[in-house]
């Protein structure tokens, strides 16, 4: 299936199956409006996943500013905001290949470091973070509206200059 699917730029002719990809995959949704957003903020890090014409597939980020490490220097935070792929199209690669993407076209944006939040009980995506790269940074008791705690996940850019300096969660 890895040469069949491939990863994309989103398009606002996409909005719909996203939309709806996004509806049946997390509790978490938005209005169309949220996501236009996001693209409109920064279009290069939010991407689609296709398989033979049909979006199965998507993350979106945004980038944020915070400050970081013992010198408290500024630096650019990239953050998956949401990222999902169709339930009948899950464990071929495809989420991989759609937060590699998201982290590549955030780096084009200057982010030195990655963070999002999930659920503590989503031990899926939790696997692909770490397979990722990502770890545990802290807990965010009561994250989310049903009451149930997040882990904060981050990852430094290892091909980052500020490596070593940026070592503290987002602001
Ligand atoms: C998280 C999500 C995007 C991953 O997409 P995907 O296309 O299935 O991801 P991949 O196929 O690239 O990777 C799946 C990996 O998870 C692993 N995995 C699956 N179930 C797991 C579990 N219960 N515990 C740990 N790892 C698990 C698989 O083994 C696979 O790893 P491998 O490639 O080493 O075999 C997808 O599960 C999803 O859409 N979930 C619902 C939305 C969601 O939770 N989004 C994240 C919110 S923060």
């Amino acid at each position: 299936m890895n040469e069949s699917f491939n990863i994309r730029q989103f398009r606002p002719d996409d909005i719909k199956q996203v939309v709806s990809i996004n509806q049946r995959a997390l509790p978490e949704n938005y209005p169309d409006q949220f996501f236009m957003g996001l693209h409109y903020h920064a279009p290069k890090a939010f991407f689609v996943a296709e398989y033979e014409g049909e979006v199965i597939g998507y993350i979106m980020c945004r980038i944020e500013r915070g400050i970081s490490g013992f010198g408290r220097m500024p630096v650019k935070k990239g953050h998956i905001v949401s990222v999902a792929v169709l339930h009948t199209m899950r464990n071929k690669g495809v989420g991989t290949a759609l937060i590699t993407a998201g982290m590549e076209g955030m780096k084009s944006y200057g982010a030195s470091e990655f963070f999002l939040e999930v659920r503590k009980t989503n031990e899926e995506a939790i696997g692909v973070y770490e397979k990722l790269g990502y770890s545990v940074r802290r807990v965010l008791r009561g994250y989310y509206r049903d009451g149930e705690d997040a882990y904060l996940m981050i990852k430094k850019d290892e091909s980052s200059q500020e490596e070593g300096l940026a070592d503290d969660g987002p602001d």
